[in-house]
């Protein structure tokens, strides 16, 4: 098998291969995005609720870009969604725990990885990591995240939850969209 790694400009990281036989094949891979909003400590979070006034803008962009994906979360943020919307919908919910099964409003693993295997499996072009910062910070610790989406909240609400921002830029990252007037969101993708 030849394998031939071709940028496509419209539709990134798709590889065109070709077989022996000269069959040209394609194989788009998966895409691992973290989204998540931060005040000025990158603090996400605060007995274990959102610590900020409801944010129209960011639950709208939340729910618009997750939309038809899967969402992955640890079972504190599960646990913090108003159970009128728990599971997600529109969205295959997988919640990783321990100990705790989910079925049938989520699909649970043990292992972040398993996750993201399984969702290969499943020929997912994108899945979101939703947190919290126990799943957001282990992602970004074992460099699983490909793209993220952070929306910047002025103000330091007195968090207790982090995203760690020091390990965040340990990896390279090539921000591809920046805040606006209208909203304060950074877009990047990593590059190491
Ligand atoms: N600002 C934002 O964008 C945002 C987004 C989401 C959540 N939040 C906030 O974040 C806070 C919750 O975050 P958190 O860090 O406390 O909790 P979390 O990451 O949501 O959940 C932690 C739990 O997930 C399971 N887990 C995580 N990683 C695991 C692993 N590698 N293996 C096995 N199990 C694993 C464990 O569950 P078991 O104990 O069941 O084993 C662990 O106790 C809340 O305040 C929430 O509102 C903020």
């Amino acid at each position: 098998m030849v394998y031939i790694h071709q940028a496509c400009p419209s539709v990134p990281r798709i590889y065109i291969y070709q077989s022996t036989q000269g069959k040209l094949a394609t194989k788009l891979t998966m895409r691992t995005v973290l989204i998540a909003a931060v005040d000025n400590a990158w603090g996400i979070g605060k007995d274990n609720k959102l610590p900020w006034p409801h944010n129209k803008e960011d639950l709208e962009y939340f729910k618009m870009t997750t939309m038809g994906h899967v969402v992955i979360m640890g079972s504190k943020t599960w646990d913090s969604l108003p159970q009128r919307h728990r599971p997600l919908k529109g969205r295959m919910n997988i919640v990783i725990s321990s100990t705790r099964r989910f079925e049938p409003d989520a699909v649970s693993f043990t292992r972040l990885e398993d996750a993201l295997d399984f969702c290969r499996q499943e020929k997912n072009e994108k899945v979101f990591i939703i947190g919290g910062g126990t799943l957001y910070n282990e992602a970004i610790r074992k460099r699983l995240i490909d793209d993220a989406h952070i929306t910047l909240l002025p103000g330091n609400y007195q968090c207790d939850t982090f995203i760690d921002r020091v390990q965040f830029f340990n990896s390279n990252w090539r921000i591809t969209s920046l805040p606006t007037a209208s909203h304060q969101r950074m877009i990047c993708e990593r590059t190491l």
